[in-house]
């Protein structure tokens, strides 16, 4: 069977394309939507993409997942530096799930350099555009089929 990956988005990634190119690619939203769908299919996933920008949809998004998903690709945008609602609703989900960061967070300024999910994740990846998440697909890969 194959396995369901629910990417979920949130608050301003609907914004990409009017966000700085420099940070976060010249793509918007939908055109990275294709671009992430292409490498699960590669890799053999299923996946269902979602964006939000308000806090408690994705909360409720993250408590009914293991419904839906068998893992998260996760890119909360600025609720990851401090919702600690997002990693309480994460903790519910007990799926596994990587963090994705389109910009090097790392690199950038202090209150970026914090991610309250990033323990309950599987791995993390940042600073690489649309290809940071064919690396978290390949890293879900591995933790579901070990
Ligand atoms: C982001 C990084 C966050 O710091 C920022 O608030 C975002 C996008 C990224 O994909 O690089 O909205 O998650």
């Amino acid at each position: 069977m194959r396995h369901r990956i629910d990417v979920i988005h949130g608050v301003n990634l609907d914004q990409l394309g009017r966000r700085d190119p420099g940070q976060y690619g010249a793509s918007t939203l939908p055109e990275l939507e294709v671009k992430v769908k292409g490498f699960a299919k590669e890799l053999g996933f299923e996946t269902t993409f979602w964006q939000t920008n308000h806090e408690g949809n994705y909360c409720e998004s993250l408590h009914i997942a293991s419904e839906r998903a068998d893992g998260l690709i996760l890119n909360p945008g600025a609720w990851t530096h401090y919702s600690w609602a997002i990693r309480d609703a994460l903790e519910v989900a007990e799926i596994p799930a990587v963090e994705v960061h389109l910009s090097a967070v790392a690199e950038r300024e202090d209150w970026r350099q914090v991610s309250v999910i990033r323990d309950l994740c599987v791995g993390s990846v940042q600073g690489k555009g649309v290809e940071g998440y064919r690396e978290a697909f390949e890293l879900l890969k591995a933790a579901l089929e070990p």
